[in-house]
């Protein structure tokens, strides 16, 4: 469960104004790279992404951008990753041939976004690329290749812009942080 008690102290880890900052950054990088490219489709990993596939896509300029959603669960209530992620919702359209971005919230373990690439990948995409906000790289588990990262963080539960705590304060503008403080 996620960790209460006196030891346990919440604080922001990143401001309203850098992740508005780097998201920008993100989605100049983006417009770059797939600058020659006649397609480009952004796959919200929801619920997590929400937010920053909103503001992510709102700063890449794409003349054929397509944005598409799948739902993909692995915690439960739990902060320990189940390891075996379960897909809730697939891609609706086709993908083969398009040039696929992955839009997730945060890397972890690495299990959730191997199995959507592989889950992907088996649809002949004309190339699949991953872009994460935020990766705890002392918990990977899976080596996944994250293309775009917005921020690495330190090992310890995060939550808002997206990231929930229980399923609450996804709405939160900052990302916030629970940490040990004992
Ligand atoms: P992984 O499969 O272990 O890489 O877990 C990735 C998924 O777990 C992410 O897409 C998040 O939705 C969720 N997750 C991992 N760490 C956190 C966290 O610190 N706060 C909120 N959600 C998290
Ligand atoms: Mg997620």
């Amino acid at each position: 469960m996620v960790e209460h008690g006196p030891e346990f102290a919440d604080g922001i880890l990143i401001s309203e104004g850098e992740i508005k900052q780097r998201v920008k950054e993100l989605g100049q990088e983006i417009t770059r790279d797939y600058k020659n490219e006649d397609s480009l489709l952004m796959v919200c990993v929801l619920k997590g992404a929400i937010y920053f596939t909103a503001d992510l896509s709102r700063e890449v300029q794409h003349p054929n951008l397509e944005i598409e959603t799948m739902v993909i669960k692995s915690y439960g209530s739990n902060t320990e990753s189940s390891r075996e992620p379960i897909i809730h919702l697939d891609i609706l359209s086709p993908i083969k041939g398009k040039n696929v971005l992955i839009v997730e919230d945060i890397v972890d373990t690495g299990y959730s976004l191997k199995s959507l690439l592989d889950r992907i990948n088996a649809r002949n995409p004309k190339s699949l690329k991953i872009c994460a906000f935020l990766a705890k790289d002392e918990t990977r588990e899976i080596d996944v290749p994250v293309a775009y990262r917005g921020f690495n963080t330190p090992n310890g539960w995060l939550f808002g812009y997206g990231l929930d705590n229980n399923e609450l304060d996804r709405n939160k503008k900052d990302i916030w942080i629970r940490k040990k403080i004992s």
